[in-house]
């Protein structure tokens, strides 16, 4: 073949996922393993959900409705917004490719925290655009620093609040004197895949920033608190204008009937959001209380997930647990060779895995 590939694709490297569980069982032959590695819902999906997936079933020869006029209309009454500020994707991820492809083009740059979510930079460069990166101080994003790399040719900012892979959070007062700083024509994404896992006051809530004169664009997600990562649907929240450049580099139909019905369910399953709320609380108290015991560090986090620092390589340790049947994340892509990510999983499930890091510890 002898296909002329643009260099901004050929030089790209595939966003590598978790690795599935039944991967790791063909693979090593064994069974029973978990996976702690993709900030998943340990407890399934939301039962409603399943339940209006079932009765959505029938409908399935015709295509979605667009713009998912009742799930957008029952998000804007769940969140005292108009329907114009709200756009669905397939996922999260989806919405962030929109952005990229409504407010980018060859030449802009985006300024990116590093590390954090690896889609920011793919989005960014699939659009021909370059990222500027910019390094995390005390494992927080740094808003000044973001700020300093501000130059004409910045069309876009992204943040993860909370950050991922760090699970820390920037405080209110620091996003405001950043937001008051930022150039207007900037587009700046506020990515709260986690934000639903926040135990503190102390951060800012995208939603609160749409009126205002910033071009704050918040990302949710059904994948993490709701349980439905399978399916595929996210939003973002933005200015009624944003929205608008959006549709129109939406791809039509680009949200299943299945995970329409399944979003519209589970923003009332308000027994599971807090029964999960709860399982993530509990089990972040007892993985820190057992790995003080056994004396790792650990950095403490407000989403579901969180950085241990295993004091030798990661890549191996990953490895040593996947051979117990332990799925967990190596941070050595992100920058960070001796870091471990996990999120929480069922008790017995932590359990294991700080069972099985005990055993790799004591043995090498
Ligand atoms: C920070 C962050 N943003 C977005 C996503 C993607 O979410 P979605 O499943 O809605 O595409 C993830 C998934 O892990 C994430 O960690």
């Amino acid at each position: 073949m002898s296909l002329t590939i643009p260099e901004h694709i050929r030089s790209l490297k595939p966003y590598i996922p978790g690795k599935p569980i039944d991967e790791l069982e063909r693979e090593y032959g064994i069974r029973h393993s978990i996976k702690l590695a993709s900030n998943e819902n340990p407890l399934g999906p939301s039962p409603l959900a399943v339940a209006a997936i079932r009765s959505a079933l029938d409908g399935l020869h015709r295509y979605p409705d667009d713009g998912g006029h009742e799930l957008v209309h029952r998000l804007a009454a769940h969140l005292s917004l108009g329907p114009d500020a709200i756009v669905l994707g397939n996922g999260s991820d989806e919405v962030l490719t929109m952005l990229a492809r409504a407010f980018l083009q060859p030449g802009d740059m985006a300024i990116i925290p590093q590390p954090s979510f690896l889609m920011y930079e793919l989005v960014v460069r699939w659009a021909g655009a370059e990222c500027r990166f910019v390094p995390l101080k005390n494992m927080t994003i740094d808003l000044e620093a973001m700020l300093a790399q501000v130059t004409d040719r910045c069309r876009m900012v992204f943040l993860c609040n909370p950050n991922n892979p760090t699970g820390t959070v920037v405080s209110r007062k620091a996003f405001d004197a950043f937001l008051e700083k930022i150039p207007a024509d900037l587009v700046i994404v506020l990515d709260e895949a986690y934000g639903e896992f926040v135990r503190i006051d102390d951060c800012p809530r995208g939603i609160e920033y749409i009126h205002g004169d910033r071009a704050v664009v918040t990302l949710r997600t059904f994948s993490k608190v709701y349980g439905l990562a399978g399916l595929r649907i996210g939003y973002g929240l933005m200015a009624p204008q944003t929205a608008a450049m959006l549709h129109r580099v939406r791809i039509p139909f680009n949200v299943s009937i299945p995970a329409q019905a399944a979003a519209i369910a589970a923003l009332d399953d308000t027994d599971f959001i807090d029964k999960t709320r709860r399982l993530i609380r509990d089990g972040l108290a007892f993985l820190t209380g057992a790995l003080d015991d056994l004396g790792f560090r650990y950095f403490p986090t407000q989403a579901n997930f969180f950085l241990i620092d295993v004091e030798t390589s990661a890549d191996d340790i990953y490895e040593q647990l996947l051979r117990k049947g332990v799925i967990v994340r190596s941070m050595s892509a992100y920058g960070y060779p001796r870091y471990i990510r996990v999120n929480v999983g069922l008790p017995e499930e932590n359990d294991r895995f700080i069972q099985s890091l005990d055993k790799i510890r004591s043995k090498g």
